[in-house]
């Protein structure tokens, strides 16, 4: 497999980038061009930011799938699609080969076809890293179901929520999932969701970990026996270029995660064009991406962007951190992986156990490696370059949103040069820009602005399922006819982009997004707690720690209160919500209009207590004071 439009040098990308910015039209055309379509497009790009309303390849007809599976049949049908390594490093791990794959996901299309699913319904998927995610994803995508995939760690709670805000009336699960030392109960958990939502016809459950489970009769169904009697063969949907492919649920600065909405056409070429320039792919390279399928990351860059390029991806069920702190190297070392994309949370955890587990595994297949999903910070990234990639590996700082659905600033694996912390820069048909706060354009370099979008991108979010209105407001509105990415950045002198985090009330943790009002909202649920304030703070690890500033009315225990909040955030959006700092305290600062001023909340979690700024518009001036002598 060849791929004319990867960006081999320096000259290419100020070549690419500049026609891209002139004739984006002729540039997006000439890339699409490569890629199956059962018919071509009529118009390339139609758009506007003011709905907004953007349509890529207006007209164009496809499925995904053929792309991602069929034309890689004839020739490398027999190289290996996804090699599969389990939980545990003892159990044999698995290839399927792209004839394999195809073969999967056809027959598994047509039992979701036998239970009822028929294009534009939408499908959950809650299931662990196990070869059978992949599957469903692309047989949802094979019959033009619209998938919404949910990460294991959310809640019954959660689930519930986006399966009614989706109306999904089917869910594809497995009894368990192995994660390290832990089972995931999944099934129970999607049955204690669906006794709070009764809109779901059918489940249909992977047998993983033998965990014991409820089948409820007519409901519930058992994936092995669909399978055994499905036929093999399905011909593939034909799906218009703007058709949606998926929805995947992220959190925002409201209290409801919203439904990111992603189309067929335009986001896939996005996803293999943004694989193959990033990180410089070459045909059978064995490419790992850590990240989770219930992530975008997962989704476009182990699922929609490599199976499009016809790579090889390394699927990992398991954590970094078990059975010990080696075993990402071990997996390298046995599979010998030659990308990998990770994360800077994933790092910094790997760091702190020694260098020791890396250099007992011989690393020398990585070629490129790559980072993902917040900031990266300097000591993180010199220790990526010399203990994993040997000073011989160029890494990628790759910025991008479930929004954008691909990569939208990054080097060039080898081709542009890397800074570390920094992004650097665009890839060509992506036109970032710096806006002030009075909404405009900052010329020039060494500067800093709140980072926009101004043009199109294939992949860029098409609506947020069911709200349409919800997408204009949250990113369309900030700065009329630009994108708002939420972020903060700085430019430095040679134009290299550094994203310096979230401007909104989003937390970043370990790389998985929070929103602070979420996190309030689930607090305040729980017995005696009158309000709560959530902000982030510095956190070694994780990026950003989630500090909780609560009041509650003082008849119970204090520590055991505290267990409760956690355990109520738990329940109510999942493990990974949970506040790292509970402070009980008796007042919020809040201006004279009831607002509570977060900036002051934040110094105080950061232990800056020195200048708080302007005080004197908070109606009770006393509080700072005593929420600062109660730092924990
Ligand atoms: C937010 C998007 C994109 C996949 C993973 C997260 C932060 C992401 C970087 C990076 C600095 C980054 C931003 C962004 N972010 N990558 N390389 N450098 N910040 O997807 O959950 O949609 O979060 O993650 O703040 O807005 P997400």
């Amino acid at each position: 497999m060849s791929y004319p439009y990867k960006i081999g040098s320096k000259e290419a990308y100020q070549a690419a980038w500049k026609r891209s910015v002139e004739d984006p039209e002729g540039f997006w055309a000439d890339v699409a061009g490569n890629f199956d379509w059962k018919k071509r497009w009529d118009k390339v790009l139609d758009w506007n930011f003011t709905e907004p309303n953007v349509k890529w390849f207006v007209g164009g007809k496809l499925n995904v799938t053929e792309n991602c599976l069929d034309r890689h049949l004839v020739e490398r049908g027999d190289e290996a699609a996804i090699i599969w390594e389990p939980n545990n490093p003892k159990e044999q791990y698995r290839t399927l080969s792209y004839t394999e794959l195809h073969a999967e996901v056809c027959r598994f299309a047509n039992v979701l076809k036998n239970n009822g699913v028929r294009k534009g319904d939408r499908v959950c998927i809650y299931m662990g890293m196990v070869p059978e995610l992949a599957i469903a994803v692309l047989a949802c995508a094979r019959i033009g179901a619209i998938h919404s995939v949910i990460f294991g760690g959310f809640s019954a709670k959660s689930i519930a929520d986006r399966l009614v805000d989706a109306q999904a009336e089917y869910i594809v699960t497995a009894d368990g999932a192995y994660r390290g030392a832990k089972d995931i109960p999944l099934k129970s958990v999607i049955d204690d969701a669906l006794d709070q939502v009764d809109i779901v016809k059918k489940v249909i459950v992977l047998l993983r970990t033998k965990t014991p489970v409820s089948m409820i009769k007519n409901r519930d169904v058992w994936w092995a026996d669909e399978m055994a009697r499905a036929d093999a063969a399905c011909p593939a949907e034909v799906m218009d270029a703007e058709d949606p492919l998926f929805i995947l649920y992220t959190s925002g600065s409201t209290g409801k995660p919203k439904g990111v909405v992603h189309s067929s056409g335009g986001y896939m070429v996005y996803a293999a064009y943004s694989f193959v320039n990033v990180f410089q792919y070459e045909p059978a390279q064995i490419h790992f991406c850590t990240a989770d399928i219930g992530w975008i990351t997962g989704h476009s860059y182990i699922v929609y962007g490599p199976l499009c390029a016809g790579a090889t991806v390394m699927m990992f069920e398991g954590i970094p951190t078990w059975p010990d702190a080696g075993r990402f190297w071990d997996i390298v070392d046995k599979h010998k992986v030659n990308i990998l994309y990770t994360a800077p949370t994933a790092i910094r955890s790997l760091m702190a156990y020694g260098t020791e587990w890396v250099d007992k595994h011989d690393l020398s297949s990585l070629r490129i490696l790559g980072s993902v999903g917040e900031p990266i910070n300097e000591e993180a990234w010199h220790w990526f370059d010399k203990h994993v990639g040997k000073g011989k590996c160029p890494i990628v700082d790759t910025w991008w949103q479930t929004e954008t659905g691909g990569i939208m600033i990054s080097n060039l694996a080898g081709v542009t040069p890397a800074k570390p912390s920094f992004a650097t820069l665009p890839l060509p048909g992506v036109q970032p820009v710096l806006m002030d706060e009075k909404g405009n354009e900052i010329e020039g370099n060494d500067v800093s602005g709140n980072l926009c979008i101004k043009f199109p991108w294939p992949s860029i979010i098409r609506t947020t399922y069911g709200d349409h209105e919800r997408c204009r407001a949250n990113y369309f509105a900030a700065y009329p006819n630009y994108y708002f990415t939420g972020d903060g950045c700085y430019m430095d002198v040679d134009g290299n982009y550094r994203i310096t985090g979230r401007v909104d009330d989003v937390l970043n943790v370990s790389g998985h997004r929070i929103g602070t009002a979420e996190v309030e909202n689930a607090i305040n649920m729980h017995e005696g707690v009158v309000e709560s304030a959530v902000v982030g703070y510095p956190h070694d690890l994780k990026g950003q720690g989630i500090y909780a500033y609560v009041i509650h009315d003082n008849t119970h225990d204090e520590e055991l209160t505290r267990q409760d909040i956690l355990q109520t955030v738990a329940r109510i959006i999942g493990p990974i919500a949970k506040p790292d700092k509970i402070q009980f305290v008796k007042g919020l600062p809040k201006t004279r209009s009831g607002k509570i001023m977060r900036r002051i909340l934040r110094k105080i979690a950061e232990g800056d207590m020195s200048n708080m700024g302007d005080t004197t518009t908070l109606l009770d001036p006393q509080v700072v004071d005593d929420i600062k002598e109660g730092k924990l």
